[in-house]
């Protein structure tokens, strides 16, 4: 039976459950928008552009969970806490319709977890569809099968993301984090250790983050800046999960807890740009005149200064250049931004089969300019594992199956061709 998606019943209308509904009431879908109040829903609903909220009916899960019958995608984007999904799946699940589709949008609960002990009919029927926030401006759409969905719900879910909602469909596993926030979360996490050397060495915040911005071909918030954007409660949350659902011997787990100051951060709710007037590792003053004034926390006494310009004398404009430079700039590049690539050469096949997907998942979910396997490829494998080797690191398995290979990149024929796990080029498949 093929399944197709035409209306779409989104449950808790937070961040996220808002932008789902709104991409797909901009995609001409019937939409129902349930949260656990009046209010919460009305909120929700503001999110939706006017001219398609005809096509919306709201309502409450209490008062109106039995209207989901009518939907064909039942979109679960309620807290990101396990029991609270369960029983709302519990309760969903006689209501809904034969041959709708179920998905949870958790950022990094697994399927497996979700789902136990269901019965066969919703293991059959569900997935994750892991968008990202806001979802009307970031392309990236994981969607992680379970252990018994079958292929026309994945075709279903695929084929309604890409082609109605315009999104970058990347296959993923059911993995802690799924494929993007394995390895952007570790870039963030592994950088905030790793570059408190740098700052006792002198480097300022603006350097760290400015290093790690263009130079490597990352958005301009590099570390620290992007890490305000998400919010470090976030960040502290991503860490606790990882604590529990990493492999034993990942790399990982020696950053699941944020640095002592950041703690101290946490505690005092300096979050980020959520936080207002607290701030994060940076804030926007308003003086008296009406004009804005700047400030860095800096780490390295734990006190509030004016913001400086970072120090990007030395560091090469080249994409990825620095990396190789003798310099503390081209140290801190290798080893956070460096050691972010080494990671994600070292997760195929554990997150993805390919390198097609984890490049897409990082370009569409983080902005970088070239994915980890393209910006490898950039900057030469050869050169890369000659490093690792004379520093007397381990070579991530997907460079040693380049090596093997006797093979100089990953992609081939214009990029059109990657290389996969068996050593050989593969057609690159479409994106969508
Ligand atoms: N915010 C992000 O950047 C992001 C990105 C990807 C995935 N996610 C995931 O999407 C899901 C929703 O996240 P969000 O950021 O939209 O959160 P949110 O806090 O903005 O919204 C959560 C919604 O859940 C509802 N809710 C609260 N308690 C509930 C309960 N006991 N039972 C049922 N509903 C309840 C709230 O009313 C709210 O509308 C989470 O699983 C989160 O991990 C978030």
């Amino acid at each position: 039976m093929s399944r197709s998606i035409e209306s779409v019943a989104v449950l808790g209308c937070g961040t996220m459950g808002s932008g789902i509904a709104a991409a797909s009431a901009a995609a001409g879908c019937k939409v129902l928008m349930l949260d656990i109040s009046t209010e919460a829903v009305e909120r929700g609903l503001a999110a939706v552009a006017e001219d398609h909220r005809n096509l919306v009916e709201t309502g409450t899960f209490d008062a109106d969970l039995a209207k989901i019958a009518d939907y064909d995608w039942i979109c679960e984007a309620i807290v990101e806490d396990l029991p609270t999904k369960r029983e709302l799946f519990e309760r969903v699940e006689p209501l809904r319709k034969d041959g709708s589709v179920i998905s949870s949008n958790t950022s990094g609960i697994p399927l497996s977890d979700i789902t136990e002990g269901f019965p066969d009919r919703l293991r059959n029927d569900v997935a994750i569809t892991h968008f990202f926030n806001p979802v009307q401006v970031m392309k990236l759409f994981e969607l992680v099968p379970g252990e018994d969905t079958t292929a026309e719900v994945i075709e279903a879910f695929s084929s309604f993301g890409a082609n109605q909602l315009g999104k970058g469909v990347v296959n993923a596993k059911d993995t802690v984090n799924f494929i993007g926030n394995r390895i952007g979360c570790f870039f963030m996490l592994s950088g905030l250790h790793l570059a408190k050397s740098f700052l006792i060495n002198g480097m300022s915040q603006e350097t760290i983050d400015g290093v790690l911005g263009k130079p490597v071909g990352l958005p301009p918030t590099g570390l620290y800046g992007l890490i305000d954007l998400i919010g470090l409660d976030v960040m502290d949350l991503v860490g606790k999960n990882l604590e529990v659902n990493l492999p034993a011997d990942d790399i990982g787990r020696a950053y699941t807890e944020l640095p002592q100051i950041e703690q101290g951060m946490l505690g005092r709710g300096q979050l980020g740009r959520k936080a207002r007037a607290l701030g994060g590792f940076g804030k926007v003053e308003k003086l008296e005149d009406g004009s804005k004034k700047k400030l860095t926390f800096d780490l390295r006494n734990a006190e509030w200064r004016d913001a400086e310009p970072a120090d990007l004398e030395g560091v090469p404009a080249d994409l990825g250049a620095v990396i190789f430079e003798d310099s503390l700039a081209g140290e801190l590049a290798w080893q956070i931004f460096g050691g972010t690539l080494r990671y994600a050469a070292d997760l195929v096949p554990e997150i993805s089969d390919d390198v097609v997907n984890i490049d897409r998942a990082i370009k569409w979910g983080f902005n970088w300019a070239l994915g980890p396997f393209e910006m490898l490829d950039h900057l030469g494998p050869a050169r890369v594992i000659e490093r690792i080797e004379a520093e007397g690191g381990d070579v991530p398995a997907m460079l040693q199956v380049l090596r093997d290979a006797e093979a100089s990149s990953f992609y081939s024929a214009d990029g059109s061709q990657y290389l996969g796990l068996d050593g050989a080029y593969h057609d690159v498949p479409a994106e969508g």
